[in-house]
């Protein structure tokens, strides 16, 4: 088995979703076992409901200490792969170096456009619609030290309609968001099994 930190800042239904996957053993051998917020947040509320354990790295918001924090957790509960779902803070190159491989993360655009410092949440869909495309989404990829600039492990499309606000495209780019984590997440974690033989 693989254990699975998942990290949270906002509402947490990439989380659910990869916690689902798990109940309907989608995961393969991956096993969610701790969440890990960097502030108070739904996301947390919602694992501690499904059982999860949580920890919140509250008021640690600047980027080493909560790099060390948050390293800290993650080798005491022997994690084995980290999923950035909605987390906001910057980990520091430190960590995301350590967790090469290991570490992913779910954008709201089709990368390599639209991310970044800064892009993030509605800046994304707003940037998309004033740029007229024609097509948006979701991407997964590694967590580096360039923000939102790893390997890309997988992305899904969604058509950009006529009337679409930023908040009809977030929406269903959410959707196409919780189909194609915990897919990614369970190849992954055959992958890494393979790879560790
Ligand atoms: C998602 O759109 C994800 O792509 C982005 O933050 C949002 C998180 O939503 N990184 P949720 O907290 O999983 O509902």
């Amino acid at each position: 088995m693989l254990r699975l930190a998942v990290l949270v800042s906002g509402n947490g239904s990439n989380m659910l979703a990869i916690l689902d996957a798990y109940k309907k053993e989608l995961l393969n051998n991956l096993v969610p076992v701790l969440c890990v917020a960097d502030r108070p947040c739904k996301a947390l509320e919602r694992a501690a409901g499904w059982g999860l354990e949580t920890v919140l790295l509250e008021g640690k918001h600047n980027g080493e200490k909560l790099t060390d924090a948050l390293d800290r957790q993650l080798s005491e509960r022997r994690i084995d792969i980290v999923a950035l779902a909605g987390w906001l803070s910057i980990i520091s190159g430190k960590l995301t170096r350590k967790w090469t491989g290991r570490m992913v993360n779910i954008h709201p655009s089709l990368l390599p456009e639209y991310g970044g410092k800064g892009m993030y949440g509605e800046y994304v869909h707003k940037a998309v619609l004033d740029a007229g495309k024609k097509q948006s989404g979701c991407t997964v990829h590694f967590v580096t030290d360039s923000i939102d600039g790893g390997k890309i492990l997988g992305q899904s499309r969604v058509k950009v309609l006529k009337n679409d606000t930023a908040e009809s495209l977030a929406a269903r780019i959410l959707i196409e968001e919780h189909r194609l984590y915990p897919k990614i997440l369970a190849d992954l974690a055959v992958d890494i099994r393979v790879h560790h033989r």
